[in-house]
């Protein structure tokens, strides 16, 4: 079942650009240029208010729909991790809509937040994996994800096709609330068709990467620095890293470093930079230049322009392509899988089988 792969988890990352493109095949009209999500039988526009609810990979990914969902739709929305939300008593407008990510769609704490939702009187929409789960059948709106069955423990394509799937709706509701026209809604739609082709640019850095993870693999602490919707990309490397490799790792949004995290730097702590270039690099390089001027040994994740203008002082650079910020953390995802899968293999750890780890999390 793995093919030439030597594990799952490095044979779904390299699945990513077709599952990708399967996934979008279902939320986008490529011939007319549009969005289309599955029949939606309430008013979508007159949602004024959206609760992300998940767990782990899964929320970095509501996540990452936050900043969408506010930047093109100007439609606030809430996240929580699963085993909070129902314990803040949250408050839920009326007839708001409520967004379930879960790859499983079995995740306990995930499902008893939908059905707390459902009590609540929220539109209940689920962005799962698997059709025939218990968060498929009990949404109001599914928005599947078409990534196949994910066996690795870690989750890598699911994450993908999750952001795919985000991305799309976040899009759809910016066209319904009169805030993207055809012409701006017809970009958008070639930008996430090229979102495969700049998976598969990215995945060519398989082997630099793998060469760079003697640098990481023997560093008892890792941090990762990210801004924007490409913050929560620096908490799923550091995810990533911790589940399969054993190493301690952070993911801290890149202007936090210096209120505490810049403590932690000195030539021991790799700091892995995910910046495409854009108007918020300068800050991140200045945030960069503080972790170098302390000792600190960069990894810098970037497009060519950023590389050129803030590479030179850094201990590796990833050349990733020049994407637009719709599909930036989908195209970031792959190198900090990449890293987290080659440093784990370069410490001999089960990948497919981390210790301690459940593929499907049906406990509280
Ligand atoms: C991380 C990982 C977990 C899951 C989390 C939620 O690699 O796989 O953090 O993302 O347990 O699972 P689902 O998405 O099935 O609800």
């Amino acid at each position: 079942e793995k093919g030439n792969y030597r594990h799952f988890m490095q044979k779904e990352i390299f699945e990513q650009p077709t599952v990708v493109a399967q996934t979008l095949r279902s939320y986008l009209r490529p011939g007319e240029q549009r969005v289309a999500l599955p029949q939606i039988d309430f008013d979508i526009s007159a949602i004024n208010r959206v609760t992300i609810v998940a767990c782990g990979t899964s929320y970095y990914a509501g996540m990452v729909a936050k900043y969408w969902f506010e930047q093109f739709a100007r439609v606030p929305v809430d996240i929580d991790f699963a085993s909070e939300f129902r314990y803040r008593e949250p408050v839920l407008p009326d007839g708001g809509l409520a967004l379930f990510i879960s790859q499983s769609g079995e995740t306990a704490d995930t499902l008893a937040a939908l059905r707390h939702c459902r009590t609540q009187g929220q539109i209940i929409a689920a962005v799962v994996n698997v059709p025939t789960s218990s968060m498929a059948r009990e949404a109001d709106l599914l928005l599947p994800t078409h990534a196949g069955p994910e066996i690795g423990v870690a989750s890598t394509k699911a994450f993908t096709c999750q952001l795919a799937v985000l991305a799309a709706l976040a899009a759809h509701l910016a066209v319904k609330k009169g805030l993207l026209n055809h012409r701006e809604e017809a970009i958008i739609v070639d930008h996430l068709l090229e979102a495969p082709a700049c998976l598969n640019a990215a995945l060519d850095h398989d082997e630099e990467i793998a060469s760079m993870a003697h640098l990481i693999a023997p560093a008892r602490d890792v941090l990762y620095l990210g801004r924007g919707a490409d913050f929560p990309l620096a908490l799923e490397g550091a995810l990533k890293l911790k589940e399969i490799s054993y190493i301690h790792a952070e993911g801290y949004a890149s202007g936090e470093m210096k209120h505490g995290p810049i403590a932690l730097i000195d030539d021991k702590v790799p700091v892995i930079v995910l910046a495409p270039s854009g108007p918020l690099f300068e800050k991140t390089v200045s945030n960069m230049q503080e972790v170098q001027a302390r000792g600190g040994k960069v990894v810098l994740i970037s497009d060519k322009a950023g590389i050129e203008q803030a590479g030179e002082d850094c201990m590796a650079v990833i050349e990733m392509p020049k994407v637009h910020p719709l599909i930036a953390p989908l195209v970031y995802a792959v190198p900090v899988q990449l890293l987290a899968y080659h440093v784990a293999v370069a410490k001999g750890t089960d990948v497919d089988q981390p210790r301690n780890l459940a593929k499907s999390v049906t406990v509280e």
